[in-house]
């Protein structure tokens, strides 16, 4: 691991430590010298971690003051003295109250989201989460014990140290994440300052719960969502300008065979800010189940078929809907991913009826003539199209494409 990194798990844990040890430290376990001068030491060494951490990161330096006013390494310098040697060596005795100060390390628990920002194969859930289910028993331990140490309220204490303790960490939770049960009250005036400072912090803390739990439920089926909101728009349209009840149900059938077959039809701008082996890679895999249909291409180059796949272009057609008329000018070649396509002669008639994995529309493109017959949807179409320039380009790469296209069109204008 990264120096720095390793530095920074150090951080983290010498922070978990000092949250959870120093409050029970505080409320009256108290260690013998020679442990809590250890302690006191390694607090030390976390804050100097700590100090070292700040100058490291970019446009900081030991040498400008500047830098050194900054709060966080005031605070950590603070942390950085031996408080309970040197209250040793004065007092000849441990002095509780000035150790509080070493809570100060406790905050930089926070670094954790640093730390992961190096690992790049964790789901994004899990950068939200982690956080979160660190942080919040960190502080929900160091208001229970603080609580404790003002008295517990309205709990009874004489019925042991758990009992008070988990008595303690309930109150701290209820009122951190809502306003309490009003179970466990605060009876003198400290306590009840307390409690409104530690709601206060809830109010804080409930709000950044609740709006990660709901961003973390709502992306975590985003596609849904969005399809949603399409649908809900396309109908308030539809019905603000009076559309045909058969056009409105053919509409919602587009985008029914849209979500149910084409998901991902808009991930594909997804990829743009990718290189450009990467997004082909990923094309590749994606049309997995295209290069299947197709004989030709289930043998091909990989080379060539990422270079195929990065320059199709996905469209669907309807039932009815004419692709192209005979007599038309051709610039592009269609590879049906899914659906039937009818092709017919100029005169309307049926000539052949195409499916999954067929190519159509190669004669213009290979003869620059223009389309020698029509083509119409008969099902919904997922088809995938190749415009000349890329077929031009493909072609002169690969001349083995040039050729599976020529000879199809030798057997076509034969039959
Ligand atoms: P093109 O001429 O560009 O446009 C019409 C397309 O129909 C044509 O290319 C071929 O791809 C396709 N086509 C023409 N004749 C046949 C046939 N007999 N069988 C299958 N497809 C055909």
């Amino acid at each position: 691991m990264h120096v720095i990194q390793s530095l920074r798990l150090f951080s983290i844990a010498g922070a978990f430590l000092v949250g959870f040890w120093l409050p029970i430290r505080l409320i009256g376990f108290v260690p013998p010298m020679a442990l809590e001068i250890c302690f006191d030491l390694l607090v030390s060494l976390v804050a100097g971690t700590n100090i070292y951490l700040h100058f490291r990161q970019p446009f900081r330096s030991y040498r400008k003051p500047a830098d050194w006013l900054h709060v966080g390494v005031m605070l950590d310098l603070i942390c950085l003295l031996p408080l309970s040697l040197f209250a040793f060596l004065v007092f000849d005795t441990t002095v509780s109250g000035i150790l509080i100060l070493n809570l100060l390390c406790a905050r930089h628990i926070r670094q954790i989201k640093d730390f992961m920002d190096h690992f790049d194969s964790f789901p994004p859930m899990t950068y939200r989460l982690v956080p979160i289910f660190l942080t919040l028993p960190l502080l929900v331990h160091v208001v229970a014990c603080g609580w404790i140490a003002l008295g517990s309220g309205s709990a009874v204490l004489d019925s042991g140290a758990v009992d008070t303790y988990i008595k303690a960490v309930y109150w701290s939770f209820t009122t951190l994440t809502t306003v309490g049960y009003g179970d466990i009250v605060a009876r003198t005036n400290s306590q009840m300052l307390f409690s409104c400072m530690v709601q206060v912090i809830g109010v804080g803390v409930f709000g950044f719960i609740l709006s990660n739990v709901a961003s973390l439920l709502s992306r975590s089926d985003a596609n849904r969502e969005h399809h949603m909101n399409n649908l809900d728009k396309v109908e308030t349209f539809m019905r603000t300008h009076h559309i045909p009840f058969d056009l409105r149900s053919r509409t919602r059938a587009y985008y029914h065979y849209m979500w149910i077959n084409k998901k991902g039809h808009q991930d594909r701008s997804l990829l743009e800010d990718l290189p450009a082996k990467l997004q082909a890679e990923l094309l590749f895999v994606m049309n997995r189940s295209i290069i299947e249909k197709v004989p030709f291409l289930k043998h091909a180059d990989q080379e060539m078929i990422e270079d195929l796949m990065s320059k199709l272009e996905p469209r669907v057609f309807v039932p009815g809907e004419k692709i192209f008329k005979a007599g038309d000018p051709g610039d592009c070649l269609y590879l049906i991913h899914t659906g039937t396509v009818q092709i017919l002669s100029s005169e309307g008639v049926a000539i052949a009826q195409l499916g999954d994995g067929a190519f159509f529309g190669e004669m213009a493109l290979l003869t620059d003539k223009p389309r020698s017959a029509s083509a119409v949807a008969v099902t919904f179409c997922d088809v995938h199209l190749l415009h000349r320039s890329s077929f031009e380009s493909v072609a002169n790469a690969y001349p083995a494409f040039r050729t599976h296209f020529e000879q199809i069109m030798r057997l076509r204008s034969a039959g």
